[in-house]
């Protein structure tokens, strides 16, 4: 094989693999496309809110009444709780700039059709159905922007199981109508929808809309590349998530960070702080601060973000265990700043137990260390030389030692780079490596020598 196809550099160029994309509904290049999504690309961390009638603590979003569990009648009189008497959206906001997240996503409405704003579009509303009485998307939107440097996204839910003209009802129920028999009636429940979008896109302009529930149609179906052109024509630099039937700008894995990469150059891990989307009083498996630290950093590594979700109570509340993890974030990501925040994946697995990320150039390496390490750090193939060691976030310059690194082999020499304990962070270490250049790895299987010259390697040296 040969040697140059063997080592190559991971500053690479992935392209987008989705047949259909808002970029070619608009008739966008992959330039244009590319410059709409620099934001995105270099957020890394984006917190998303569940928050509605469900925020009373005893049952799942929308999937409660869709699985049976409850009647339809009593999901949603769990409304009655939803006061938002100490709704506090500045606080919120600040919460949010303080984690270090880039941006938001807040439910304007889930798949049980309530909505957190004054729509005139329908009825349901946290104006018209619950004692809160009033929009609160708006005032949330208004404290986001106040921060300045955080975007603001929408999540909407394409489906609104209750709705009589929405054709989908709950698990093993036929649907209520077909839409090929009954088009005008389908193309009803898509005029709503596209009433509200409306709304909410001369109302505040959001930067992104997460869309969810577009598996219960096809594309044609819901005329996703007409939504997307709409959104566009609102505001052509809307950033668009993948669930709208091939549409969308970028991946949205959920539940778990992938093990490898998402085809999409852009992509976002959402992720509960705890087991659940919205808040549950039973739910009380959170994760750790340091977990979620490790799934940030893991993100980080294979190029995408994280979406950490919270539920706020019914009154308005944050639970204090979601604050704490926010809270400890901030510290993190403040810290750690230069090693997060435009930076792109790392090098492949194999090379170093870490996981890693490059600044844009590809001239600085950094590891995030998920333990203590033992003395050093190992890390193999590496074919550019390091410059500087550093620890991200102190003044803190580290040795490292270069074993076999000969001239005449195939292989790069293996570095041990010295971590002593004293310098770790109580969450997660980050390493910074200066390169002499752009980082170039050799990944093979190693070699036979059948050839050795030290003394020529001592000469080179002295
Ligand atoms: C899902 C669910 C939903 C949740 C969401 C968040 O697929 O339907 O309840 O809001 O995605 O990612």
């Amino acid at each position: 094989m040969n040697l140059k196809a063997i080592i190559f550099s991971s500053v690479i160029a992935l392209t987008s693999v989705t047949s259909a994309s808002a970029a070619d509904a608009l008739g966008e290049t992959p330039e244009q496309k590319a410059k709409r999504m620099e934001w995105f690309g270099d957020a890394k961390l984006g917190i998303f809110i569940h928050w509605g009638p469900y925020s009373k603590g005893e049952t799942s979003e929308s999937w409660a009444f869709h699985n049976g569990h409850i009647s339809l009648a009593d999901y949603m009189k769990q409304a009655d709780a939803f006061t938002a008497a100490n709704y506090d959206p500045e606080y919120w906001a600040k919460l949010i700039k303080e984690s270090g997240a880039k941006y938001t996503v807040i439910t304007t409405k889930h798949h049980d059709g309530f909505a957190l704003w004054d729509t005139k579009a329908g009825d349901v509303s946290s104006v018209k159905s619950s004692p809160a009485k009033r929009d609160v998307i708006g005032p949330f939107a208004d404290a986001i922007r106040k921060q300045g440097d955080i975007k603001l996204g929408f999540y909407f839910s394409l489906i609104d199981w209750p709705r009589k003209d929405y054709p989908q009802t709950y698990r093993d129920k036929a649907p209520k109508y077909d839409i090929k028999a009954d088009p005008k009636k389908w193309q009803h429940f898509l005029d709503f929808n596209n009433a509200q979008l409306t709304e909410l896109s001369t109302t505040w302009n959001p930067d992104l809309y997460w869309f969810d529930g577009d598996w219960e149609h096809s594309a044609e179906e819901w005329k996703a590349a007409d939504i997307v052109r709409m959104l566009h024509k609102y505001n052509p630099n809307v950033i668009v998530n993948s669930r709208i039937q091939g549409y969308g700008d970028y991946e949205t894995p959920e539940l778990g960070v992938p093990v490898t990469r998402p085809n999409s150059q852009w992509w976002e891990t959402c992720m509960t702080s705890n087991d659940s989307w919205g808040y549950r009083i039973a739910d009380k498996n959170f994760k750790s601060s340091k977990t979620v630290i490790k799934m940030l950093a893991d993100c980080i590594g294979m190029g995408g973000n994280l979406l950490l979700d919270i539920g706020p109570r019914a009154d308005g509340t944050i639970p204090e265990e979601q604050v704490k993890i926010l809270q400890d974030l901030g510290r993190w990501t403040k810290k750690h700043s230069e090693a997060i925040y435009g930076t792109r994946a790392g090098i492949p697995a194999g090379h170093v137990q870490a996981y890693t990320a490059l600044n844009k150039t590809g001239d600085i390496l950094y590891l995030f260390l998920p333990y203590t390490p033992n003395e050093a750090v190992e890390l193999k193939g590496l074919k550019s030389y390091i410059k500087k060691a550093r620890v991200v976030g102190t003044d803190k310059e580290l040795t490292w030692n270069l074993y076999n690194d000969v001239s005449w082999g195939v292989a790069a020499g293996c570095y041990y780079i010295n971590v002593p304990a004293e310098v770790c962070d109580p969450d997660m270490t980050v390493i910074a490596l200066e390169l002499e250049e752009p980082v170039k790895l050799y990944s093979g299987a190693g070699q036979v020598m059948t050839f050795n010259d030290m003394e020529s390697e001592d000469k080179k040296k002295n």
